[in-house]
């Protein structure tokens, strides 16, 4: 993708020093067959490997789903990094060291502002630190902390703290450290007064929860009342350095947990999280008091694509585990639900009946999405009707076919069959009778995403392309191989032939380069690329092979002629519609001359 920090000569040094084979070799395995490499493709669920890998041009592309890139687009998309943080983890492996770009004012201000909301924000957390351990205001608030069963070094660790119950505590506090109102007012820790000026402290009178980015620097608050008023917590709004939607509670904390044990646990509250931290399950974050979220799921897919989600069991929570889940498979995670008994969240749970038995009940009374959707299926349609029973199997059939492994899915389909008292085989039937209409009525199933980049995944069968898109492609793909046909074909055709919307800006891309360097690189090309159609095309037209071909010349001048007539063809309709306004206005000149060339044009080659 088009980046202008980076000086393209450097990422061109970087890909350079390493090889796409071994990078993604390291990531899933592939096996050289001919020039390629192949694998199972890690973007899309298969069990023949459509994935390749060339080494010679240094991209991949899959053959199943169109995924195709360099080895930056694959770090992007498989482990979920953004583009800045691929090339830095690359510079390191290559050796290459990453020119530090002076910041322009504006960034250097942005930054410097970013950084005085972190400190304001890492103030007010030791403030009411402070105030909850050694104070007397603090006292009621560490009473009910004990009360909750938190210990001291969960107390310190958590930063838990106190908001006293003044309108200016912390204002006064930050004020005397430095800080401006304005600096409070946009890390949201003040709320600015309706009637007059000036401004009072947003958190007053509560239990604070600081929240940590995954650095471990705190960027925002949640605040529990100590009694049963309302509402019982407070969040920091949105700020520049604080997002609910980008963020998970204790993630800090809980990341290294959830990489080494390979999985994570994904909670409703705060409390949630602590108490489970110590109580020895610190694979565990939770949602900052939104609806969890795509970007949610990507955050948490970098430590582990394992994930169970334990919510509340209300029936709130029930659609919130639900989106959740099918937002967390979405991200290529596999997901469980751990459905606690009514009313009882994970702090409760734990500690009523302690570790064991909650590590059990977690190993044992996990289900996975399918059963999950049957459990809810059967209690929405019943078993007592065969309609009841077509209907349920009907609402898991999607889910069942996006269960990637066939041992998973050979396993639901048991499991629902039995729960239905149905045979296998009907299930099965309805499974494929469903993929079958699906693929007949070349229906795309939009909820197919991509494991990481969430972009849909295209059906295999792209139609029959028609014969003008075709050469377009075809003619462009000649002309990357071998620039010399570039030449030859621009002078036949000018320099405004190809019109499918991709292969134009792709054409325009790759002119741009030419110019530039002489040379078109399939990877510095794919580095320019803005739109993923671009890079599907690139990847298509890069995996095929050209000595294949055995008459290149032939075939460039049976493309350009398809073009050239496509061309004529167009002007014809053009001139013909002119014609035909000539004549119903009975401009008898006008239709002479419009006819003339219509003639020369037909008969023209
Ligand atoms: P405890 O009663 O302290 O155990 O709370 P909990 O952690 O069990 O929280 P609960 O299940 O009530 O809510 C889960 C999460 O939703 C909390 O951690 C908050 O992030 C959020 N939340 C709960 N109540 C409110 C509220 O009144 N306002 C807002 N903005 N968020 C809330
Ligand atoms: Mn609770």
């Amino acid at each position: 993708m088009v980046q202008q920090r980076i000086p393209e000569e450097i990422i061109e040094e970087i890909k350079a020093r390493l090889d796409i084979v071994q990078v993604i070799g390291e990531a899933l395995p592939l096996q050289k067959k001919g020039k390629n490499y192949h694998g199972l493709c890690p973007f899309h669920s298969e069990k023949t490997p459509s994935f390749s890998v060339n080494q010679e041009k240094q991209f991949y592309y899959c053959f199943g789903c169109g995924a195709a890139g360099n080895i930056i687009n694959f770090m992007m998309n498989y482990h979920g990094q953004t583009f800045l943080e691929v090339i830095s983890g690359l510079a390191d492996r290559a050796g290459v060291v990453l020119p530090q770009r002076e910041e322009t004012e504006e960034e250097k201000a942005k930054r410097k502002h970013r950084e005085r909301l972190r400190e304001v924000n890492e103030l007010a957390g030791k403030y009411f630190h402070y105030l909850l351990k050694e104070s007397d205001v603090g006292r009621l608030a560490l009473e009910y902390l004990n009360k909750r069963g938190l210990t001291v070094e969960t107390i310190n660790k958590f930063n838990l703290g106190y908001a006293p119950n003044n309108w200016d505590s912390l204002i006064k506090v930050a004020t005397k450290r430095g800080f401006s109102e304005k600096e409070l007012l946009q890390a949201g820790l003040v709320i600015s007064r309706e009637r007059g000026s000036g401004y009072y402290d947003r958190f007053r009178n509560r239990v604070m929860f600081p929240i940590y980015n995954p650095s471990g620097r705190v960027i925002g608050f949640g605040g529990r009342v100590l009694d049963d008023s309302h509402p019982k917590y407070l969040n920091t709004p949105e700020t520049p350095i604080f997002n609910k939607k980008n963020n998970l509670y204790a993630l800090n904390w809980s990341g290294q947990e959830m990489k080494s044990k390979d999985q994570g646990i994904v909670v409703e509250g705060y409390m949630d999280v602590i108490v489970a931290q110590q109580y020895g399950i610190e694979n565990i974050v939770a949602t900052l008091g939104t609806a969890f979220t795509r970007e949610q799921a990507q955050l948490i897919a970098r430590y582990t694509s394992n994930v169970v989600i334990a919510y509340d069991s209300d029936v709130a929570g029930q659609a919130a585990t639900l989106r959740g889940m099918e937002i967390l498979r979405d991200a290529g995670c596999r997901v469980n639900v751990m459905q606690l008994p009514h009313g009882c969240d994970p702090d409760d749970y734990l500690r009523k009946y302690g570790k064991q038995k909650f590590i059990s009940y977690f190993n044992n009374e996990a289900v996975s999405l399918v059963e999950y959707k049957l459990k809810h299926a059967i209690d929405k349609y019943g078993l007592s009707s065969i309609s009841g029973k077509a209907k349920i199997v009907q609402a898991l059939i999607g889910d069942l076919e996006r269960v990637e492994s066939a041992v998973e899915k050979e396993h639901y389909i048991g499991v629902i069959a039995s729960r239905l008292e149905i045979s296998e085989t009907a299930v099965k039937q309805e499974l494929e009778r469903i993929s079958v209409t699906r693929s007949n009525n070349k229906i795309e199933d939009k909820n197919v995403k991509n494991r990481y980049t969430n972009q849909r995944v295209k059906s295999k069968d792209e139609g029959i392309m028609p014969a003008r898109k075709q050469a377009e492609q075809q003619l462009f793909w000649l002309m990357l191989e071998d620039q010399q046909i570039m030449n030859t074909v621009e002078a036949e055709l000018g320099d405004d032939f190809f019109t499918d919307k991709t292969v134009c800006d792709l054409y325009n891309k790759a002119k741009q380069l030419q110019k530039e360097r002489d040379k078109i690189s399939p990877s510095v090309l794919m580095d320019r690329c803005t739109e993923n159609e671009e890079l599907e095309l690139l990847g298509k037209l890069f995996a095929k092979d050209i000595d294949s071909l055995s008459n290149v010349k032939q075939l460039v001048k049976d493309y350009t002629n398809i073009l050239k007539q496509s061309k004529k063809q167009e002007r014809i309709r053009q001139l013909q519609k002119e014609l035909h306004e000539a004549e119903t206005t009975g401009n008898q000149t006008k239709t002479i001359v419009l006819l003339t060339k219509i003639q020369q044009l037909v008969s023209s080659d």
